[in-house]
């Protein structure tokens, strides 16, 4: 069953009904200010910091999820009638209701009663606001007199106290209003220089900004007192919970249409002229007044539109593909890029699993995202990796997290998750790979953002790789530490305290529990960093580097290999974990995935043999599962993952963040139909017709999908926010499609399912538009290029060496 249908030319996906079965969001922004919006509106916003500059007020877990939000009530000024077009909070039978959400934006409108209005979300380029612009058209054969009612409640700026801390934020509460503009400057008389400000471009009947004025006392957003009444009271807040409601009046002939725009924006003052008159109390408005202007000007409006289209055409445009699948096209070249870009905006902050207060960006998480976004913004790309750098320990170990605000490692996580420094350099050779900047070895960064401590980029990655050599375990593998990619897999925490953090309390000192996946992720970066060492010149230390590599991967074959299967750990009693020998939990993924994406055990047999292990015990209909078989009661000495009901989450939930891994590692044995079969199985776009099933997003891809120990088999939750989106990317089009970037230029090695007859793509790559037509000859992943008619030797395409912009490749498959 669905809920809607993609529009592929306009890169949207349509929701024509209401009640999905979960919140299907989008957001809005992409440079500091954002937000989040659902299919009926619901959601928030924020500048920069999701928990510390919270603009609207928002309650998670509330009834229905999605309650609050950017509301525009309409109401019927002859019969008193009135309803929302974006469906809540009034939740009217409306005709034709749709939402379309698009790159950057959400279109939500419907009829009702003969009036049809349509409201477009979005968050203009390089402004801190969002404009709401509302179309209404009077489809009856008579009259129309109408109230527009807009609504949205402030937030007292730091989320988690807001929600908390009532004795003080209920006497708090301030706002101005001057020329129907009202402006909310809760601590702005004391130490804050911000404010927030909810304008309109009709003529301003009435406004509340005291939410009891407008809602009513024991009465929600469904039923405002105010729209019962239709008319507001002028309402000026002083403490309790200030809000921002207009009223305009909309007198609409029959086929008349009107517009009416919305501007809710985030404003900063400098210190010393933050009041005007500067000795009073008073907001100066001198500097904000002309950015409201601007954007109530209908024409401006549309102009930025137009931008931010060409902005996402533009960046979406890079990397084009057609292949005879529908969603893998609709994913590499809308969705999953899309994602890519949320997930760089955003981490793992805000999103209906993630409240905004909790975490901030992940150390692993980060650099991993990366994969993902790297060719569209390299420059924001650089900024992020300098930032992530600079938070790095001096022992090139990593805090496991940063707040974006402030940049600084965050203490009450602290680190020692082992597996985190390494991501650091798989994520600075993929920069370097699109970009060529190899100057960016030469910043300067420092350790722990400690002055004086700089040392060039490069000496971050000599550490990053030197800490896990000085954190080897018995087997001669890395210590495991609080965790590794796993987060769940606590080999050192052993708690028996209800509530406690799995992740942060460490109990032993953990000399003994160690990651085969860390060993597998040792390798690869440690290729990696070999790679840049020698582009350096520096040939000794390469050398070196690799004879660590070639060792670790001699301890994986003797100790980390079970017989059928990769093992994943041994835990502090120095036993196998995920072994045959193990009662529950034999088999895990990441190992499997990882040491053969990372080409180990190719030559030997393991690599074919861990992958017929993975069809064997992990694959299912609905994606991989993380293991089997699931843990069925909680064992002190593993952990979080152990916490979970079967099915769920690290439990043998599928983990959706590395199937691709394992798509990798098919094509790296060669098997391009089993790497595309398990790239469709989770593909959102492919999973559509199952979306009662499903229940997420059928445009995004959620972190995981119900495995099959679970009671809801098949049903994906945590949408949005998960590593899944960049690795998804990076398998598809940089192994499966094999459109892969490098030092020396442009690779191209497709390994694609036998029955497709080629593809093409489009791909620009250091400033030249690479045109890629792929063909079949035969039923292998040989390919033999030809670049403007001339062939090539091997699957690199060098620089064009005389300035030309245009390439075209033509690739022959045998
Ligand atoms: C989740 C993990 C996540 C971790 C982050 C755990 O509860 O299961 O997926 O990585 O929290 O702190
Ligand atoms: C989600 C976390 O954000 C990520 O860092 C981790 O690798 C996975 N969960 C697996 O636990």
């Amino acid at each position: 069953m669905t809920f809607g249908y993609f529009d592929d030319e306009n890169k949207e996906y349509v929701i024509t009904r209401p009640d999905t079965p979960l919140p299907w969001i989008n957001y809005l922004g992409c440079q500091d200010y954002f937000g989040i919006i659902s299919n009926t509106a619901g959601g928030y916003s924020f500048y920069r910091d999701a928990r510390l500059r919270r603009i609207t007020r928002y309650r998670y877990n509330n009834v229905p999820f999605d309650l609050g939000g950017r509301y525009i009530y309409l109401r019927d000024d002859e019969s008193g009638e009135f309803w929302s077009p974006s469906w809540q909070p009034t939740r009217h039978d409306l005709e034709n209701y749709t939402c379309r959400h698009g790159m950057g934006y959400t279109l939500i409108g419907s009829r009702y009663n003969g009036i049809a209005a349509h409201t477009n979300y979005f968050v203009p380029l390089d402004e801190n606001l969002e404009i709401w612009q509302l179309t209404i058209t009077n489809q009856r054969s008579k009259r129309a007199s109408l109230s527009v009612f807009s609504s949205i409640e402030f937030c007292l700026w730091d989320a988690q106290d807001d929600a908390t801390n009532f004795q003080r934020n209920f006497s708090i509460g301030q706002v101005e209003v001057e020329d129907g503009v009202i402006y909310h400057k809760t601590e702005y008389r004391e130490r804050r220089d911000h404010f927030a400000y909810f304008a309109c471009s009709g003529k301003v009947e009435a406004f509340d900004t005291q939410r009891d004025a407008f809602v009513g006392p024991y009465r929600s957003w469904d039923k405002p007192v105010a729209l019962e009444r239709g008319r507001l009271a002028n309402s000026v807040a002083h403490g309790w919970a200030p809000i921002g409601a207009h009223q305009v009046k909309a007198e609409l002939a029959p086929g008349e249409t009107r517009q009416i725009i919305f501007v809710l924006g985030y404003h900063e003052n400098p210190r010393d002229q933050k009041f005007d008159p500067p000795d009073s109390q008073i907001l100066n408005k001198r500097t904000v007044k002309p950015v409201i202007a601007k954007y109530l000007d209908f024409a401006h409006v549309d102009a930025a539109f137009q931008n931010l289209r060409r902005y996402w055409n533009g960046l979406l445009g890079i990397l084009q593909v057609d292949t005879p699948d529908v969603h893998t096209n609709r994913m590499v070249n809308i969705w999953n890029a899309y994602q890519c870009m949320a997930t760089f905006n955003m981490s793992r902050s805000a999103s209906f699993y993630e409240s905004g207060i909790g975490r901030g960006l992940g150390f692993r998480d980060s650099n991993q995202d990366l994969l993902g976004f790297v060719h569209m913004v390299p420059a924001r790309a650089r900024e992020r990796i300098l930032d992530l750098a600079a938070t790095q320990l001096p022992t090139g170990g990593a805090y496991h997290q940063y707040q974006p605000l402030t940049k600084r490692g965050n203490n009450d996580v602290g680190g020692n998750f082992n597996d985190d420094p390494h991501w650091l350099i798989l994520g600075v050779a993929a920069y370097l790979k699109e970009t060529g900047d190899w100057g960016i070895l030469d910043e300067p960064v420092p350790y722990d953002n400690h002055p004086g401590s700089e040392q060039p980029l490069y000496e971050h990655l000599e550490r990053s790789f030197k800490y896990t050599l000085d954190r080897l375990g018995p087997h001669g593998l890395p210590l495991i530490g609080r965790a590794d990619w796993n987060d769940c897999l606590n080999l050192n925490c052993f708690s028996d305290t209800p509530g406690q953090s799995f992740q942060t309390t460490t109990n032993k000192d953990g000399k003994v529990a160690e990651s085969v996946f860390i060993a597998g992720l040792f390798v690869l970066a440690g290729r990696e960093l070999a790679d840049i060492t020698q582009r350096r010149g520096l040939t000794e230390e390469a050398k070196d580097y690799l004879a660590q590599v070639a060792k670790m991967e001699d301890t994986i074959r003797q100790h980390g290999w079970d017989g059928e299967w990769f093992l994943r750990a041994y835990d502090d009693f120095g036993r196998k974990i995920g072994s045959k020998e193990c009662l529950e939990g034999k088999i895990f993924i990441e190992t499997q995935g990882f040491c053969v994406l990372t080409d180990i055990g190719l030559d030997d047999g393991l690599a074919v043999k861990s992958m017929e292990s993975v069809s064997k015990y992990l694959a299912t209909e609905h994606g991989i599962i993380l293991q089997q078989p699931a843990y069925s009661r909680y064992y002190l000495e593993l952990g979080e993952i152990s916490s979970y009901p079967p099915g769920y989450k690290e439990n043998a939930g599928i983990f959706c963040h590395n199937n691709p891994w394992v798509m990798i590692a098919e094509t790296r044995v060669g098997n391009g139909d089993r790497a595309h079969d398990y790239y469709s199985r989770i593909n959102p776009s492919a999973r559509e017709p199952i979306s009662d099933l499903h229940r997420c997003e059928p445009y995004v891809y959620a972190q995981m999908i119900a495995g099959r120990d679970a009671p809801t088999y098949g049903e994906a939750k945590n949408s949005w926010l998960t590593g899944t989106a960049a690795w998804n990317y990076y398998a598809i089009t940089q192994w499966i499609l094999g459109i892969r970037t490098s030092y020396d230029g442009l690779q191209i090695s497709p390994v694609i399912p036998k029955s497709w007859r080629g593809f093409n793509a489009t791909r620009i790559f250091r400033g030249v538009t690479y045109h890629i037509t792929i063909e079949r000859a035969g039923e292998g992943n040989h390919v033999a290029l030809k670049v403007d008619g001339v062939p090539i030797k091997g699957d690199t395409v060098p620089p064009p060496g005389d300035g030309r912009k245009e390439v075209s490749v033509k690739g022959a498959l045998t």
